[in-house]
């Protein structure tokens, strides 16, 4: 059967590629090590397991739930907001639970862009903002981050391009794969950029808490513009990336505008799963301390790791990986060495766009005994 022409715009995404691979290899007797999935090894609360596990007794538990969640789990992501994010949302209108924030990206894209439209895309960035928006038949106008800039975008330069089409600009701080940060004045600019421009401006905020003590979130500034939406997840923040759970904010309009997308792909979310992401919601600030204790000593043995490697990193970054310049152009073939000599995956900096050539991502996602044998491995 002929497949739609959609797909020939988007390709295999990469680590499902890279995953096989790895697996190959498993199967020839190489224990590869995997140092390059953002994927949270560490458990969630155990409250929030206790919680499911309750939840899942409940009567009518087992039924299709509401399409915009249950109202305590829409009351627990506004307090969450007003509490770290100093930000007022209204948990009847201006919230969405989703099921991670990944499919939030494909529900702003279906909700807003018509064929032929243009999304702005950071480079480097995460790729499902491109594909989405090729999946939608949308065109993709990459927007440069360079080092050089703190991987802010150069909102003048941007402007020197014709923007009339250009119907969505995706934002993403603290950024992944660069754990660059942007501040107040940083995001007003983008915003008032959107309002300028007719622009709706998305940012996609899921490594908010990880190694960063100053959680900051674009709708602090919706005085400045109305056309401004967020994504966040409990993945990263929670550890609970498998359980998809994940949230969109922003103005009535827009949420109901993803709202009419949503209710016609999905029949809402595992009650207990709710009720669950509730309990991880309420945590205090004693949950986010120590995960980030653990992530802390992580780094610090893959800063080693980049040492050793003779890559130069920031310390300052935040986030879930550590992102590193290496001395060459060609991060995939030195990525493929690293993994075929010592089997270990880190993952090369282009597949997160242009602008990642030269760069290598390392996951915080492995304990640190993993850590040590990637360090003897690549000291042999
Ligand atoms: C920048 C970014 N946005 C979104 C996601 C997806 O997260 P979720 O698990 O909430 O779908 C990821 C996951 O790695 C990510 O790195």
């Amino acid at each position: 059967m002929k497949t739609a022409d959609r797909l020939n715009s988007v390709k295999e995404y990469y680590f499902s590629k890279k995953l096989r691979e790895i697996e190959e290899l498993k199967k020839q007797g190489i224990e590869v090590v995997n140092a390059g999935i953002g994927s949270p090894d560490l458990a969630p609360h155990n409250s929030v397991i206790q919680e499911l596990h309750q939840q899942s007794k409940k009567e009518g538990a087992h039924k299709y739930q509401s399409y915009k969640g249950i109202p305590e789990l829409r009351s627990a992501f506004s307090l969450w907001y007003k509490k770290y994010f100093n930000c007022n949302l209204n948990p009847e209108s201006e919230i969405l639970p989703l099921m991670g924030s990944k499919e939030g990206i494909m529900h702003i894209s279906l909700a807003f862009l018509n064929k032929s439209d243009e999304v702005l895309i950071p480079d480097p960035g995460y790729p499902t903002y491109a594909a989405a928006a090729r999946m939608a038949e949308a065109n993709v106008l990459k927007y440069d981050l360079k080092e050089d800039n703190n991987w802010l975008p150069c909102l003048s330069s941007i402007e020197k391009n014709n923007l009339e089409k250009v119907k969505i600009m995706w934002v993403n701080y603290p950024h992944m794969p660069t754990g660059s940060t942007a501040n107040d004045k940083d995001l007003i600019d983008i915003v008032k950029f959107g309002k300028k421009h007719n622009i709706l401006i998305c940012n996609d905020n899921p490594y908010a808490f990880i190694l960063n003590k100053d959680q900051k979130s674009i709708l602090q500034f919706r005085n400045e513009s109305a056309e401004i939406l967020e994504l966040n997840s409990l993945s990263k923040s929670h550890n609970m990336a498998g359980w998809r759970i994940g949230m969109l904010a922003g103005n009535r309009n827009l949420i109901d505008s993803v709202l009419n997308v949503k209710s016609n792909m999905d029949s809402g979310m595992f009650f207990a799963v709710q009720k669950a992401a509730v309990k991880a919601l309420s945590l205090d600030e004693k949950w986010y301390s120590s995960i980030n204790e653990i992530y802390n000593k992580r780094r610090s043995l893959v800063w080693k790791i980049m040492d050793v490697l003779n890559a130069k990193y920031d310390k300052n970054a935040k986030g879930m990986f550590v992102w590193a310049k290496i001395n060459t152009n060609n991060s995939l073939e030195f990525t493929d060495n690293i993994l075929n000599k010592h089997a270990v995956f880190i993952t090369p900096g282009d597949i997160f766009g242009e602008n990642g050539v030269g760069y290598i991502r390392m996951s915080l996602c492995c304990d640190e005994l993993i850590l040590k044998e990637i360090l003897k491995r690549i000291i042999k």
